[in-house]
């Protein structure tokens, strides 16, 4: 495996999902403590304080791309208890297995069609996950359908990204045909300030409305 303050540079680097899957499969046993110390990544605790504005206790959510479970010990401490959890490694998730923190774990792929209902969700959070190498902006396509109407689709994403990845294009597209409506953008934030101090995140959160 890399040395750990490559790690995250190793993993944008994957060339496929399958190769994805693995690197993270390696780093899962470590990548808590490598991302508190090495990077001091803060990006769960700033989307979940705006996710909880909008989306009362109770609500039954979807931690997408949930890794090791940073997120959901985030909505853990804000009250929430109906949470579940998706991710593309099962080395990632047996982490946050043992932290007893999700009603049920799955392994799914974001830019797959999701083994959900329609409208099976209140909310839907993933952070971390729509960045270089990993999920694409389609992935939204089925995270708005199995969010209800009503309910919220909450994530982070580089703002490199969201200009040349695709991102701004897709969004967009939902917005028209009706799908969802912007609820809140946050400011630029350094989700990663001690080892990559260049990367920029927003947090977008959006209204599901059809
Ligand atoms: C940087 S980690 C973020 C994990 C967690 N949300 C956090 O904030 O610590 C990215 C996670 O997304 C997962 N992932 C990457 N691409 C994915 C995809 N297409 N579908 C589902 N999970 C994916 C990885 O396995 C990894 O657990």
């Amino acid at each position: 495996m890399q040395e750990s303050h490559n790690r995250v540079q190793w993993v944008y680097s994957s060339s496929s999902n399958q190769e994805l899957e693995e690197r993270y499969d390696e780093w899962a046993a470590q990548y808590d403590k490598d991302l508190a110390e090495e990077f001091a990544w803060n990006a769960p605790q700033t989307a979940t304080e705006l996710f909880a504005k909008h989306v009362p206790a109770g609500s039954k959510i979807l931690d997408a791309g949930a890794g090791t479970g940073l997120v959901g010990e985030c909505l853990a401490k804000l009250g929430y208890r109906n949470i579940y959890a998706i991710d593309l490694s099962l080395g990632m998730l047996e982490e946050a297995r043992q932290k007893g923190l999700y009603k049920d774990m799955r392994q799914m792929t974001l830019g797959e069609e999701l083994g959900y209902d329609t409208d099976s969700f209140d909310a839907v959070i993933s952070v971390g996950v729509f960045t270089t190498g990993h999920a694409p902006a389609h992935a939204f396509d089925e995270l708005a359908r199995i969010t209800r109407p009503g309910g919220f689709v909450v994530f982070s994403l580089r703002v490199d990204l969201y200009e040349e990845g695709g991102f701004k294009e897709h969004q967009a597209g939902l917005e028209e045909d009706g799908q969802w409506k912007l609820a809140e953008l946050s400011e630029p934030y350094y989700p990663l300030p001690k080892g990559e101090p260049d990367v920029v995140h927003r947090i977008w959160a959006y209204q599901v409305t059809a």
